[in-house]
């Protein structure tokens, strides 16, 4: 094994890939990098693959994901060197996997690359326990250090007590854990998942999506996940890359894919997205208002307040870690009794929420809080807040900010309603003259 690659490796990196399948792929590409479509070189053969460049970084879940024949099996195969390259680089942690020699190529992937297939692709004569543990096999593990491995990561997927079975007596999503207890037991630091959930059931779909993300957060793989789904895209993805026809038409986080689409391809792609499960806090979030320091007093507690025609403030310290609340009342008491603090009346803070959180879950602790929603950073500072409105925007298309959304404006005070209500008016007293 070489070094470890320094931080800034990217753990993959694809430039200008090709892939031309049919007679006579290098004159497609010729005819592909000169303008042609696809359609125009169908003569030459079928461009699966199209000037594709990315980079994916340690630690992240980068999603490929396209309709089908877009092309993203073809890629993944040659990140993995399944398929060789009509044109273009590929990169495993600095080091080349295109143009090696095919024993260098085996041992790239044997060292550094693991993959989940569709279909499970389990052998099945061999038990469960064999099965994950065959990577090891091939590199040459004793047998019964690699049964004790494999059972050790059956019980990370959650299947402990399954290692003697034969993959027949499994259902589709324990069999489909089996591939990724076997693609974990070869202890790659990438990951390559192509299609990984899209044969299982819904349900058992939605679970293993957060299985792999629980899984995700102690093992820190490099995983590259194919998709058709956009809403699996969405769920798994730091960064998604979204294929048409061989060519990758955007790359972002879901976030960008979602509120700046590239193209109106992309566009219609989205409509359809459950943004409630893919908007996070941090997402909507507005600047931190209306806010105050401990150490600003009941004075400017109250001009806050006045401002932003609000009864009641967030108080932090100075690293903007919230204390808790203040209201009008309560400050107006403060400045009548010549105090300089705020702390003697604090109220706790309500409910708060992380920058993480999907919006889904921001719905009771809005409308539990009385003020708009506290948003905290993994330090515990107040980042932003949610106002109610906001959040309700956030779910449809549009902007996901209330600055183009008009109010109402604030409401009289009710002691200015009732001098009106109480005092005569020019009806009642027409309606007197004639009672008269
Ligand atoms: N071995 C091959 N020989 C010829 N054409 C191929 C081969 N593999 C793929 N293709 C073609 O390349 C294009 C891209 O196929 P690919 O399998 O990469 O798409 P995909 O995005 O993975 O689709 P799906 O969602 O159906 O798996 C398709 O037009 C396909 O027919
Ligand atoms: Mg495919």
């Amino acid at each position: 094994m070489t070094h470890p690659p320094a931080l800034s490796t990217p753990a993959l990196a694809a430039k200008n890939l090709f892939k031309v399948f049919g007679r006579a792929p290098q004159a497609a590409v010729e005819k592909l990098r000169a303008g042609f479509s696809r359609s125009e070189v169908s003569e030459q053969g079928t461009a699966a693959v199209i000037d594709a460049s990315f980079e994916v970084h340690p630690g992240e879940i980068f999603v490929i994901m396209g309709l089908s024949g877009s092309g993203k099996s073809t890629i993944i195969r040659m990140l993995n060197g399944l398929h060789e390259a009509t044109a273009g680089t590929v990169e495993v942690q600095g080091d080349a996997l295109t143009g090696v020699s095919s024993s260098r190529l085996r041992s790239l992937r044997r060292d550094r690359l693991a993959m989940v297939f569709q279909h499970f692709a389990l052998l099945p004569h061999r038990t469960v326990a064999a099965n994950v543990a065959y990577p090891l096999e091939l590199r040459g593990v004793g047998k019964a250090e690699r049964l004790a491995k494999a059972n050790e990561i059956l019980a990370l997927v959650g299947l402990e007590g399954w290692g003697d079975k034969l993959p027949s007596a499994l259902s589709g999503g324990m069999q489909q854990r089996v591939g990724i207890a076997r693609a974990l037991a070869a202890d790659t630091d990438v990951l390559l998942m192509d299609e990984a959930f899209s044969a299982l059931d819904p349900l058992i779909r939605r679970e293993m999506q957060e299985q792999l993300l629980e899984l995700q957060r102690t093992l820190k793989k490099t995983i590259v996940f194919i998709t058709h789904d956009l809403n699996e895209a969405m769920f798994l993805g730091d960064r998604i890359a979204v294929m048409r026809d061989g060519r990758i038409v955007q790359i972002g986080t879901p976030e960008d894919i979602l509120t700046d689409p590239a193209n109106d391809y992309v566009e219609q792609f989205v409509q359809d997205v459950d943004r409630a499960r893919v908007l996070t806090a941090g997402n909507v979030m507005e600047r931190p208002r209306p806010r105050v320091e401990a150490s600003a007093g009941p004075r400017t507690a109250l001009r806050q307040m006045r401002d932003a025609y609000m009864s009641a403030v967030y108080v932090t310290d100075r690293d903007r870690k919230p204390l808790g609340i203040i209201t009008d009342r309560d400050a107006i008491t403060l400045v009548r009794a010549g105090e300089s603090s705020l702390l003697s009346k604090l109220k706790p803070l309500p409910q708060s929420v992380h920058e993480d959180e999907v919006l889904m879950n921001l719905f009771v602790p809005s409308v539990e809080s009385p003020l708009p929603l506290a948003v905290l950073d993994t330090e515990g500072r107040l980042s932003g807040v949610i106002p109610r409105v906001t959040l309700l925007a956030a779910l449809g298309p549009g902007p996901t900010s209330t600055e183009e959304i008009t109010v109402l404006p604030q409401p009289l005070p009710s002691a200015e309603i009732d001098a009106v209500l109480d005092a005569p008016d020019a009806t009642s007293l027409e309606n007197q003259e004639v009672a008269r």
